[in-house]
């Protein structure tokens, strides 16, 4: 791959554009830095392994890689399939009035399962209702709806997270949190559809675990969930309603004990200071014939020289760059903006 520097300043333009979801850990103010590793790094084939937000994986296209993107929940591969996987196709005027028109069915799961819980009655009918039309659609089109309603409920959700019910308590007044999940939609389907390009590559999303991932990639960039020393790093927990709405909860097992009616968490041997060295071990030995480009918190179990005698262990060259980086971080008041190092490391 040959990338100029005035190719990667347009790389890291679109990639800023990217219709942008609250996500704990995403990497939408690493990007610049990012483009500059990748640049380094170069070849032709990329993973992103942890995929998230799906930001990193719309940079690496927009670097002019053929794609990978993988993540173990669901939510993040329709978005990956909307915005990476997909070269072509967009809403259409049509699709989008139909879907925010009268319903096609009478459906009310999310009607009766979350009243009172999330959003009003109106935004509950309008997902429904939207769900009753999605259903009809299919391909990188049906990526491109559900990728909008989960940044709609994200949005209209305070702080995007659905750890608590009682929203009203953080409502101070945002534009965001008054305006109805339909306007939101209308909005967010514009900025799927303008997110959409070719460069020229296929490219593939995947929902399964990282050692499910098949290897041989030039470059595999992992941003695993870091063992934070206090608190977790559960997703499920902060997005469980993004999930289920990404798939109309089927097949997902609601506990319906809980007060955020959330979905059951799905173990992970990177979010525990018990397992997470291990983890990341297995990891950089599943992707040792690739360039690894790892992302790790200074504020998270193991420290930096650890991950740099695990990446030693496979491979040769072994870089580390720091970057300081306010942080979008849990749900606790205090914890909301914190300024931690983010490190790059880099193993070729
Ligand atoms: C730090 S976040 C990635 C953020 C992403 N780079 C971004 O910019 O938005 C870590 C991600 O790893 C996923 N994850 C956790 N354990 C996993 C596993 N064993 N296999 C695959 N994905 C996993 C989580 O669902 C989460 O989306």
């Amino acid at each position: 791959m040959s990338t100029s520097l005035a190719s990667r300043e347009a790389a890291v333009e679109r990639a800023f554009g990217y219709p942008r979801l609250r996500y704990m850990g995403s990497k939408y103010r690493l990007i610049p830095a990012l483009a500059e590793v990748f640049e380094e790094v170069g070849g032709s084939t990329a993973l992103d392994a942890f995929s998230g937000s799906g930001v990193v994986s719309y940079l690496l296209k927009s670097m002019g890689y053929a794609v990978t993107s993988n993540d173990f929940l669901n939510f993040p591969g329709v978005i990956a399939t909307a915005t990476t996987v997909n070269n072509a196709d967009r809403l259409t005027a049509a699709d989008i009035a139909t879907i925010c028109g009268p319903a096609a069915d009478d459906r009310d799961f999310i009607q009766q399962t979350f009243a009172g819980l999330y959003f009003n009655d109106d935004d509950r009918r309008f997902l429904d209702s939207a769900w009753s039309h999605i259903d009809t659609m299919s391909g990188n089109k049906r990526a491109v709806a559900i990728s909008a309603l989960v940044l709609s409920a994200a949005r209209r959700q305070p702080r995007g997270v659905f750890t608590f019910t009682d929203s009203a308590k953080y409502n101070d007044g945002r534009r965001d949190l008054s305006i109805s999940l339909r306007e939101h939609f209308l909005e967010h389907a514009e900025k799927y559809n303008d997110s959409v390009f070719d460069n020229g590559q296929t490219h593939t999303a995947m929902t399964g675990d990282v050692f499910a991932v098949p290897t041989g990639f030039d470059v595999v960039y992992l941003d695993p969930p870091y063992a934070p020393p206090r608190d977790d790093a559960d997703y499920m927990k902060r997005y469980h309603f993004l999930e289920g709405l990404s798939i109309y909860w089927r097949g997902q097992q609601i506990m319906d004990q809980t007060k955020t009616k959330k979905i059951a968490k799905k173990y992970t041997p990177f979010a525990y200071k018990r397992t997470a060295e291990e983890a990341l071990r297995m990891a950089f030995k599943r992707f040792h014939e690739s360039a690894l480009v790892v992302s790790y918190s200074s504020n998270a179990v193991p420290d930096a020289d650890t991950i740099v005698g695990l990446l030693r262990e496979f491979k040769d060259n072994v870089t580390v760059r720091p970057i300081q980086h306010t942080y979008s971080f849990g749900t606790h008041a205090a914890a909301t903006r914190r300024t931690v190092d983010e490190y790059l490391f880099i193993a070729t």
